[in-house]
């Protein structure tokens, strides 16, 4: 039995992932900003075995109740084991252009308030010398295009952070997951054309990241395929990229 916090539960990939854990009878510690999905999904992954689960309603841009979080994660649960933040959006790249105050505030949900949970995190994992954190990037921080770059920047951001991260607790047996989804049918992409190949189901990206969990990888591109689209993508030269509408 693992103890885990999932920040951004109402996610449906972060959902997704809860009801594995929950099936395989793991202590969650729910965080989210709608109290009632919330109340719902706690409801629903005791019904499918989760040996407990705690609801802890927060905004994840309240920076100042971080802390509070994982103080009763711990009360709750005894023990944490692990960590997934889920929480994202995504934003309106013209807002973002013509407001800075917009750019601002994706960064900080994006980017800010993930590296805040995670420093908080690393250092208490790194005391109990164990602990898994997970956090879910994108492909879209892999490279940045005029399409989103403003996102990206706020992921590539975080998956950066998240390889210093990996690098600095390795030696205290602490391990960092970085999740990298491509094109994911969620309420996310609601507004998205979602024919083709290069779309995964909510589930599909769940079962790969518990997978990843469990294996200990650092970093994954989900579905797999992604990897091999984002190497070509990043090795495209500039010259040639800036006449590219991607
Ligand atoms: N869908 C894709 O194609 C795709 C691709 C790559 C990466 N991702 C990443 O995957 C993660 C999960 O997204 P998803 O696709 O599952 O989309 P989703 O179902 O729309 O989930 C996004 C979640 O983030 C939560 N959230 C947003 N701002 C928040 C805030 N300030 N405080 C707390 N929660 C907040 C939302 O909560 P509310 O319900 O309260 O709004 C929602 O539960 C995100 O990090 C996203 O960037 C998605």
């Amino acid at each position: 039995m693992k103890n885990w916090i999932i920040v951004g539960v109402t996610s449906a990939i972060a959902e997704s992932v809860a009801r594995i854990w929950a099936e395989r009878g793991y202590k969650l510690f729910l965080v989210a900003r709608n109290e009632n999905r919330l109340a719902d999904i706690a409801q629903d992954l005791k019904v499918r075995g989760a040996a407990s689960v705690t609801t802890f309603a927060m905004d994840a841009n309240a920076f100042e109740r971080h802390q509070e979080c994982f103080d009763a994660a711990l009360k709750s649960m005894g023990r944490i084991d692990g960590i997934l933040v889920a929480h994202g959006t995504l934003p309106d790249q013209k807002a973002c252009e013509t407001s800075f105050n917009v750019a601002r505030s994706e960064i900080e949900t994006n980017g800010l308030s993930v590296i805040s949970l995670c420093t908080i995190a690393a250092n208490l994992f790194e005391q109990q010398r164990q602990g898994d954190i997970a956090v879910i990037s994108s492909v879209a921080g892999d490279r940045g295009r005029q399409s989103n770059y403003v996102y990206g920047a706020a992921k590539g951001m975080v998956s950066i952070f998240l390889q210093g991260l990996r690098n600095r607790l390795a030696k205290s047996g602490v391990h960092v997951t970085t999740i990298k989804p491509g094109f994911v049918d969620t309420p996310m992409t609601a507004s998205f054309d979602k024919g083709g190949p290069l779309w995964a189901s909510a589930d599909q990206v769940a079962s790969g990241i518990v997978g990843a969990v469990d294996k200990k990888r650092n970093v994954v591109y989900l579905p797999w395929f992604w990897w091999i689209i984002m190497n070509i993508i990043r090795h495209i030269p500039e010259f040639i990229f800036k006449k590219m509408k991607l």
